[in-house]
């Protein structure tokens, strides 16, 4: 049975006994999430595209509970940026489990409740979330998804390379990157050897950034 943990900066994720492992960090799920992928990822890409016309557009491989997404729009809300924003997930959370993760405390009402009332037609085509966020849930595996677009952003948070090692190969990898738009940043709060090689083989710069408390590094690469 999935359960609500507390992690050490006080914020909750969800424990997968079929996996052995929690969603997030337990160093904190609230700063990986800001660490990993608000600040290194979307922050830094707004800090080097300056003036934007067009919407951001982020993908997510394992969207799980949203905390990602949900910061990711509180941020875009807060700076009239445009989002466009696609999760992709295998095994969707259900919207009262997600209502137990306490989330509603980082982001504006207004978001939390568009979220918990879109959720659900989110998983089946794109919904408004707010004037400026579009969201979408990709219900199926990551190799099964099929997009013409490509993405300014991608957020890889997939389980850890030990408990889910199918997410990390050379296949898994090489299916996400081809969606990642020439000039956009990939973020993911881990770095090994063989993504190194994997994303470098793709035609990315990597760079290995500094972690989120409890990981040295983590791994950020640009098209
Ligand atoms: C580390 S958790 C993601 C945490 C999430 N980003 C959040 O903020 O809650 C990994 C996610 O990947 C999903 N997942 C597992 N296998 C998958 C697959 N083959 N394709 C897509 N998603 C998958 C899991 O269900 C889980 O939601």
């Amino acid at each position: 049975m999935l359960t609500i943990v507390q992690t050490a900066d006080g914020s909750n994720t969800i424990y997968n006994p079929q996996v052995g492992e929690n969603y997030h960090s337990k160093h904190g799920a609230l700063q990986e999430s800001r660490h990993v992928f608000v600040n290194s990822g979307l922050q830094y890409f707004l800090d080097r595209a300056g003036n934007l016309e067009a919407p951001v557009s982020i993908l997510e491989v394992g969207f799980g509970t949203g905390l990602n997404f949900l910061l990711s729009a509180d941020l875009c809300d807060q700076k009239q940026i445009n989002l466009n924003y696609t999760g992709i997930e295998a095994y969707p959370l259900t919207k009262e489990m997600i209502g137990q993760t306490g989330y509603e405390q980082y982001i504006s009402a207004e978001l939390w409740q568009q979220f918990n009332a879109q959720y659900s037609p989110a998983l089946s085509g794109e919904v408004s979330i707010s004037p400026n966020c579009k969201l979408q849930i990709a219900n199926c595996p990551l190799l099964n998804f099929q997009s013409t677009q490509q993405y300014d952003i991608i957020y890889f948070d997939a389980f850890a390379v030990a408990y889910q090692p199918e997410m990390w190969d050379d296949a898994a990898i090489g299916h996400t990157i081809q969606y990642l738009k020439p000039g956009g940043v990939f973020v993911t709060y881990a770095i090994t050897g063989n993504l190194k090689r994997a994303v470098k083989a793709l035609g990315c710069k990597v760079e290995k950034a500094p972690g989120a408390p409890g990981k040295r590094e983590m791994l950020r690469a640009e098209r």
